[in-house]
């Protein structure tokens, strides 16, 4: 007998694909896959080389629950350079992914409402369910960087509204939220009394306009929940270390959580987070101009498919593509798979919103998106 809360949980398609593509390999198939969600980058050297140092000083106990206080202190700082009101109080070191569950978890009570941006990453509604909250699902507009479509927010929202989940950059669609759209939210926000939680996990990997965190708009500050990590812009993703940064009641509730599930997160963990922060950019820096010539590639490259469109994404690594077929892209993925030999992520994984584009994650070399894209491209070329 499997609990009520958990009992609708679908199993993550994107997990299932990812094993369906081992199990093809292992049975000799050349398929080069593009469903990837981690940077191909190693971490920093100078960031393995703190965390091994740490070990070997024996930092292999408990660390505090909310995180060792230098690293709370640098990301606190993060916020001030933004202009808001933030000191260590304000940061609990965890892992972003439990961190937007605890959250959720701490705010919403069974049956209020929490609205998800459709299409959206494919976490965020089982941990709305986890939560017995009810996930109300707003379509995006694809031509204004897969915003939020006024409207429909607007009719989404009512009194049992208690969170809105915010992410931008987005996965899966590259979307960068420009001020106007963040203020539509705000002022939702503000007007009708409910909580953003505001997912930042690709902050650092923008190529056009930049990144507005949504607590720096005003009446925001004690109203929005961030979280933020260090897998994607410190190729980071295996060491599960991120952060949430809020108001201090906020932190403290989250904290509970923390306290009686994870506990902390591990002292050596920390200490090569702190090192990512405070240690040289130029790695950051040169991963992010990496992703972006790739991502010219990725534009330009299946732009001149037949069929297939792409509006450049303005940061991540995922390029969401529409296709012009009237093919579920369920079907799609395993056609390509079979015939291309070229696994991508069907956009349906991430919402009814997604239906009719697929996500392209560029997060591989240049040879192998060189090879995938000529692979689609015969494909697409014979079929569409
Ligand atoms: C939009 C989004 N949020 C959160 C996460 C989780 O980040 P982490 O692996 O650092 O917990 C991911 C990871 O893929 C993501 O794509």
């Amino acid at each position: 007998m499997v609990a009520q809360r958990i009992k609708d949980i679908p199993p993550s398609l994107t997990i299932k694909l990812t094993d369906r593509v081992r199990e093809l390999r292992r049975k000799g198939m050349d398929v080069l896959s593009f469903t990837i969600g981690e940077p191909d980058f190693p971490t920093p050297p100078h960031v393995v080389e703190a965390a091994i140092e740490a070990l070997r000083e024996g930092k292999t106990k408990y660390a505090p629950s909310r995180g060792i206080p230098p690293l709370r202190e640098a990301i606190s700082r993060l916020y001030q350079e933004r202009g808001l009101d933030f000191t260590e109080k304000n940061i609990l070191i965890t892992t972003a992914k439990f961190a937007l569950y605890a959250a959720l978890q701490s705010l919403v009570d069974p049956g209020e409402e929490v609205i998800l941006p459709d299409p959206c990453w494919v976490s965020y509604e089982p941990m709305v369910m986890m939560a017995s909250g009810r996930a109300v699902k707003v379509r995006l507009d694809p031509l204004e960087e897969f915003s939020f479509l006024p409207e429909k927010l607007k009719e989404a929202v009512n009194s049992r509204t208690r969170i809105l989940i915010l992410n931008t950059p987005a996965n899966p669609t590259g979307g960068v939220l420009r001020r106007e759209h963040l203020k539509l939210i705000a002022d939702l926000a503000v007007d009708h009394d409910f909580y953003v939680v505001a997912d930042e996990t690709y902050e650092k990997i923008v190529y056009e306009g930049e990144h507005i965190s949504i607590a720096t708009l005003p009446g925001m500050e004690e109203r929005t929940i961030t979280v933020s990590s260090f897998s994607k812009s410190y190729s980071m993703p295996g060491w599960r270390v991120g952060w949430v940064a809020a108001p201090e009641e906020h932190i403290n509730d989250i904290l509970r959580v923390q306290q009686h599930t994870l506990t902390c997160l591990p002292p050596f963990v920390q200490a090569g987070a702190l090192a990512a922060l405070e240690g040289p950019q130029d790695y950051l820096n040169e991963m992010v101009k990496a992703f972006r010539r790739r991502r010219d590639k990725v534009v330009e490259g299946l732009n001149n498919m037949p069929g297939v469109t792409l509006r450049p994404p303005h940061g991540t690594f995922y390029a969401f593509f529409h296709y012009d077929q009237p093919v579920p892209s369920m079907d799609l993925t395993e056609t390509l798979i079979e015939k291309a030999r070229v696994a991508l992520t069907p956009g349906i994984a991430f919402g009814e919103g997604g239906e009719g584009f697929m996500r392209f994650s560029f997060a591989v070399s240049d040879e192998k998106i060189e090879e995938g894209l000529r692979r689609m491209r015969t494909f697409f070329e014979d079929n569409f």
